[in-house]
């Protein structure tokens, strides 16, 4: 299979009335989102860079259609704290560098942070809002803002779990990079409560990446 629009889209050139909720990010093989010693100067972990190795130095013309489509189709994102707080680090986003890593960052989509309490500054500015009310409210509010589009879960590790554990995720896609890490931040941190079932909507092969789409059974 290699399906590009059901990549994208979940069905080829369809748009659902209300937003599907999009668990999208970037794993090793064996389910790590970050290398060991992820922190403020290292967002990845040290040595994780091949994770989006299909986004940065080894994008094909594919990878970047893939990337393209992503971001067009995402109408609001959300993300945890901890990633949060790796992006308005000092080694973070930027007014070039964002959402979609290198796409036009003056159509980037507005970000839910999931947290316990509020940051008392945020560097990067209005287009961060903070939930403290639970991921359903996420949810919600990300729904709102989104006009249609996709709602993303961009992670980490524990808040995409979470929200895939609730429930609340239609589609995950996965950016599987041929890469085994060892250890760092696991996706599936304590295993599901219970089996989740998927089916296979379109997967698409680079060097850098197997670009997984699946629908998640409710
Ligand atoms: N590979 C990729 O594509 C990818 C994508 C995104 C991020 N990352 C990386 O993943 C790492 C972070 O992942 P992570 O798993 O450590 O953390 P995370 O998912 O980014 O953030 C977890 C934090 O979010 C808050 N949170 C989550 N669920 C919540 C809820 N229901 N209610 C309130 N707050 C909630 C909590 O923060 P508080 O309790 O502190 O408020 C929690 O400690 C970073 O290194 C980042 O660079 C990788």
């Amino acid at each position: 299979m290699d399906r590009l629009d059901e990549l994208a889209h979940g069905t080829a050139g369809s748009r659902p009335e209300a937003s599907r909720v999009v668990v999208d990010i970037s794993m090793s093989l064996d389910g790590y989102v970050t290398a060991p010693g992820a922190d403020l100067e290292h967002g990845l972990g040290v040595g994780g860079e091949p994770l989006h190795a299909w986004v940065t130095d080894e994008r094909t013309p594919r990878d970047a259609e893939i990337l393209r489509r992503s971001f067009t189709d995402t109408g609001a994102v959300i993300m945890g704290r901890r990633t949060f707080d790796i992006v308005d680090g000092p080694n973070g986003w930027s007014d070039e560098v964002g959402y979609g890593h290198d796409q036009d960052q003056i159509a980037a989509p507005p970000v839910f942070v999931v947290t316990h309490s509020r940051p008392e500054k945020v560097r990067l500015g209005d287009r961060f809002h903070f939930v403290t009310d639970g991921l359903g409210s996420a949810v919600d509010r990300a729904r709102a803002a989104a006009g249609g589009k996709d709602v993303v879960i961009m992670g980490g590790g524990a808040t995409a779990y979470e929200f895939l554990r609730a429930g609340l995720v239609d589609i995950l896609r996965i950016h599987l990079a041929p890469i085994i890490l060892g250890g760092g931040t696991p996706l599936f941190p304590q295993g599901m409560p219970e089996s989740l079932r998927l089916e296979p909507l379109g997967s698409v092969s680079t060097p850098a990446a197997e670009h997984l789409t699946y629908r998640v059974i409710k």
